[in-house]
């Protein structure tokens, strides 16, 4: 298995780059460069660039991009995996990249050398007062800013995958993935959805890394960026609410994972996502099965499932 570090960016095609680019913004991610017709955004933390869009004839994933733990990495994908020659990107930043493909046909990419930018201090914590902690005293609660999310990181993203197993196979030999929840449909093994992180050994990571759902035609789901807190979800909420872009689910908190999720369309069909308050797994931490019956999208509301896959 090649060792990942984490998941860097991810390119998409989208016919109206325009709206495209102007949903982007109002989520919160900050153009960075134009190269030919591509466009590249990054997020408020090293990454030099975290979402990479271009005109294309219908809306699509082009690819998506892990970083590797050492440029030997790279090599190991061509020898042992098959992936192109090493290849050097022409990004912010520059580095080297690799390409592998999925059994869908998702063009996987291991990158590495991509220089990192000065992450942007984070903002203060807000001070939270509960009967047993009072922090504020002789103060009140600093209201956020009115706005956009300020995204760190591009966490996780979700798949649409045309044969479970196939995929998972394919995702647990080639990146070492670990699934941390699975779904069955009827019998344990008819797994119909999961969530897989990286295996960083003793170090924790994000509950997952990539999600796979086994229904519909295979392709990109959701992509989602970690952001500070709740608050800041609630607030850039209501920023996308007033600019009368199209809400998919949220501001929730998924049974799996525990996060806190907020997601939209932008105009092009793309589900963008903001996270925050994951849960942290090691190597370590078992596997744990459920029928797909029983479990719910959102710890906070009654809403079925199928919403999310509107
Ligand atoms: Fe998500």
């Amino acid at each position: 298995m090649l060792k990942l570090k984490s998941l860097h960016h991810l390119c998409v095609e989208v016919p109206d780059l325009d709206t495209n680019t102007k949903f982007a913004t109002d989520f919160g991610l900050l153009e960075t460069a134009r190269k030919d017709n591509r466009v590249y955004f990054r997020t408020y933390g090293a990454d030099a660039y975290s979402y990479v869009a271009e005109p294309g004839a219908k809306t699509r994933l082009k690819s998506v991009a892990f970083l590797a733990e050492s440029r030997a990495v790279l090599d190991d994908a061509v020898q042992q995996f098959g992936a192109t020659p090493v290849r050097p990107l022409d990004g912010p930043g520059g580095g080297f990249a690799v390409s592998l493909t999925d059994p869908d046909g998702n063009i996987i990419d291991i990158v590495y050398g991509i220089e990192e930018r000065e992450a942007d201090p984070m903002l203060p914590a807000p001070q939270i007062n509960t009967p047993d902690n009072v922090q504020r005293f002789n103060t009140r609660h600093v209201r956020p800013d009115d706005g956009p999310a300020r995204p760190l990181r591009l966490g996780h993203i979700g798949l649409f995958v045309g044969n479970y197993a196939r995929s998972e196979a394919w995702y647990a030999k080639t990146l070492g993935l670990i699934a941390s929840d699975r779904m069955y449909a009827g019998v344990p093994n008819n797994y119909v959805g999961g969530f897989y992180r990286l295996d960083r050994g003793e170090e924790y990571v994000d509950h997952h890394v990539v999600g796979f759902f086994g229904m519909g035609a295979p392709g990109i789901h959701h992509f989602s960026f970690e952001v500070q807190g709740i608050e800041q979800q609630m607030v850039a909420h209501r920023h996308l609410q007033k600019a009368n872009y199209q809400p998919v689910w949220g501001v929730g908190r998924h049974p799996l994972g525990s996060h806190v999720f907020d997601m939209w369309k932008d105009p092009n069909g793309l589900r963008f996502e903001t996270f925050s308050d994951t849960d942290k797994y090691n190597a370590e931490r078992a596997v744990f099965d459920q029928d797909v019956q029983k479990s719910e999208m959102d710890v906070w509301s009654n809403d079925s499932v199928e919403r999310y896959f509107s």
